[in-house]
């Protein structure tokens, strides 16, 4: 019986720092031996935002032992290890840069490869630690900085299909939130808070609803929101503006999943259409349940990761390290922090004013 690759995956491309360390079963399924998050909540949480500085030097201060906890977890010796990925874009350069070069030096010091991981393809690859997918796959990335429909075709080959011109949603529930007085990260509270409203109580706009295929827009909702602020009284108006916000977002992903189905049954022919949604907002209950709706109606397959695995983990990046050791798509060690990686690199930017849809 052959040994199995063990990595170890560093992720510090925001306000998480993690490690983990995973290997593969006889099936060839990936195996989590270990999966340390350590969340920098606490500390950014009274500013409504990361503040890139102190995430840096809260990720300096942790990385050590966070790595460290992970292989004493995983029962598996440092001589074990097969090969180091990190995270290596993108995100935050000075947040990078900690887990890259950590990375880096800790494959050196044991004189294994290293291997260079793009975030999102550890968010877009996530569901493959659960279920086993083939591709390709149709997949809604929803976080905290990015927002996109993409046709992943294969490790490393993915087609945009639409894409949000300004903010991303987790962004746009920080700001509501923030909006609100709650601390960020707030899109787990608007969630809550949602319950016990009124979601027909204020009616928000939906840019680019009727327009721009399955590209997004949330900028308008948050400058609707701000108006609203203003003039509530209540905590019972607070509810009734988060379960606004919560039923307009949700209208508005069940219209451009519906455009981003059509686009890519366009591109494929595949006996099963499988959706799959990642990304901290994929944590969402409401939003799980409209789209499993729409998956049923629409005969498509829906896939979610398992709750803990929708936030920023270390996890998916050893399994795209995983993927990438076995097709021996390693990395030199001078391989840069890329601050901006889209998984389509020829995709257009869309993003600023007089973007053309
Ligand atoms: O994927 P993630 O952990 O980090 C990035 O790569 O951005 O996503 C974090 C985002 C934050 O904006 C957070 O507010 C949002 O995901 N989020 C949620 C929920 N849980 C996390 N948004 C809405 N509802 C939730 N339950
Ligand atoms: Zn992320």
């Amino acid at each position: 019986m052959s040994k199995k690759p063990l990595i170890l995956g560093i992720e510090s491309s925001c306000d998480e720092t993690a490690a983990s360390l995973i290997t593969e079963n006889e099936l060839g399924f990936p195996v989590i031996l270990s999966n340390i998050i350590s969340s920098q909540e606490n500390i950014h949480k009274k500013f409504g935002g990361v503040v890139p500085e102190l995430a840096a030097r809260s990720h300096i201060e942790k990385i050590d032992w966070i790595v460290q906890k992970a292989i004493s977890e995983s029962g598996k010796k440092i001589e074990e290890i097969d090969a180091v990925a990190s995270t290596a874009g993108p995100g935050l350069v000075v947040c990078l840069s900690v887990g890259l070069s950590f990375g880096k030096a800790f494959a050196s010091a044991i004189n294994k490869p290293f291997i260079a991981i793009n975030h999102l393809e550890g968010h877009a690859l996530s569901p493959k630690l659960n279920f086993k997918i083939d591709y390709p796959y149709l997949l809604l990335l929803i976080s905290g900085g990015h927002s996109q429909y993409l046709n992943v075709k294969n490790l490393g080959e993915y087609k945009r299909l639409g894409t949000t011109i300004d903010d991303a949603l987790g962004e746009a529930f920080d700001k509501t939130a923030k909006l609100l007085g709650i601390e960020y990260p707030g899109g787990p509270q608007i969630e809550k808070l949602a319950e016990k409203g009124n979601p027909k109580k204020f009616d928000l706009p939906k840019p680019i609803f009727n327009k721009g295929g399955c590209n997004l827009s949330f900028a308008g909702l948050k400058t609707a929101v701000l108006k609203i602020t203003k003039t509530i009284k209540s905590e019972q108006d607070k509810f009734d503006l988060a379960a606004s916000f919560q039923k307009t977002v949700e209208e508005i992903l069940k219209k451009k999943t519906i455009i981003a189905f059509d686009q890519f049954e366009k591109q494929n022919i595949s006996q099963e259409k499988i959706f799959v949604v990642a990304g901290g907002v994929a944590a969402n209950k409401k939003i799980r349940t409209m789209l499993v709706k729409v998956c049923e109606k629409n005969n498509y397959k829906s896939l979610f990761p398992p709750i803990e695995l929708c936030g920023d983990n270390a996890a998916m990046i050893a399994m795209v390290g995983l993927e990438k050791f076995k097709l021996n798509q390693l990395n030199h060690f001078d391989h840069p922090a890329k601050p901006r990686w889209p998984l389509d690199e020829n995709a257009l930017f869309l993003k600023g004013a007089g973007v053309q849809l």
